[in-house]
């Protein structure tokens, strides 16, 4: 039966421009595309996890301005709950200003609007089998929540955000890629639930109680966005899990899901439906 899960986090719309290459510090790139497309690592979490057969519910703030609506607009398609999103007036709807290559990669920056204020009173109970949350809300709002709440605790801990053990330490998985990884060592110490170290096309590494206990490779791709695939990958591991999913199917689901969310632009309109994710295991296998 489908896992219920709730997602603790952000909501942005993301204005992305297209390049031949990033652009440098002080340099001006021309002749790019423009489209504007749902984002946040909270939303994009939500999107991707209901796609794959989950029951989300998302708690979240937005602005009292015309962004929010194109903001939620992929959730709400895709029957994500959002009875638990504030509308938060005199503050904007978050957004984010995103450049992607040729080759995929990507720069962003965030202006956090309503996620920087979204506080433990616009907070609702979870009574989900399994909450994920990631570092672009407040994190004395991520404990609040975290704090009354006793099932299964998903941090993808992104972006980096210093002083975060206590959110750690009600962890029971951690999702990080190798940068992060290495910048939490020391608040990792003693950590020892499951930690998810992703390696970018390398695919994934599981560890239990620090100790390495499944690798995974992802199917050869076509990359034309990486952005999103991180969350992706965090709501298809957490949800394989919440399923009862052995750990080391997990991470290959989670992989393969990572992989598929690259192959389109934008956050959100890649996040693969559990039969896209279904179908290419089974070529995998065979
Ligand atoms: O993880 C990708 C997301 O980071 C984008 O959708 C953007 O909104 C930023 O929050
Ligand atoms: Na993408």
């Amino acid at each position: 039966t489908a896992p219920t899960l709730c997602v603790l986090g952000s909501i942005n719309l993301d204005m992305v421009i297209q390049t031949a290459h990033l652009p440098r510090a002080g340099e001006t790139v021309t002749q790019g595309k423009f489209h504007s497309t749902p984002g946040g690592k909270g939303a994009n979490t939500a999107l991707a996890a209901q796609r794959l057969g989950a029951n989300v519910r998302l708690q979240a703030a937005v602005g009292n301005d015309p962004y929010a609506k194109e903001a939620l607009s992929s959730l709400r398609a895709a029957g994500v709950n959002l009875k638990s999103v504030a509308t938060i007036d005199k503050e904007a709807t978050g957004v984010a200003f995103i450049n992607v290559a040729e080759d995929g990669e990507n720069q962003i920056a965030v202006a956090s609007g309503a996620n920087a204020v979204f506080s433990p009173d616009h907070l609702s109970a979870i009574t989900e089998a399994a909450v994920l949350s990631q570092f672009e809300i407040p994190v004395p709002t991520l404990l609040a929540g975290l704090n009354s709440y006793d099932g299964f605790v998903a941090v993808n801990a992104s972006p980096f955000t210093p002083d975060v053990e206590k959110v750690f330490q009600r962890a029971d998985l951690i999702i990080v890629n190798e940068g992060e990884y290495a910048a939490y060592l020391s608040d990792l110490e003693g950590y020892s639930g499951l930690l998810a170290r992703t390696l970018g096309g390398e695919g994934a590494e599981l560890f239990k109680n620090g100790k390495l206990i499944a690798t995974a490779k992802p199917p050869k791709v076509e990359v034309i966005d990486t952005t999103g695939a991180g969350d992706a990958f965090a709501a298809a591991l957490t949800v394989a899990l919440a399923e009862g999913q052995l750990e080391t199917d997990a991470l290959n689901f989670a992989c393969t899901v990572g992989a598929l969310a690259t192959t389109k632009l934008g956050a959100q309109s890649a996040a693969p439906t559990r039969d896209e994710v279904e179908t290419l295991l089974k070529v995998s296998k065979t």
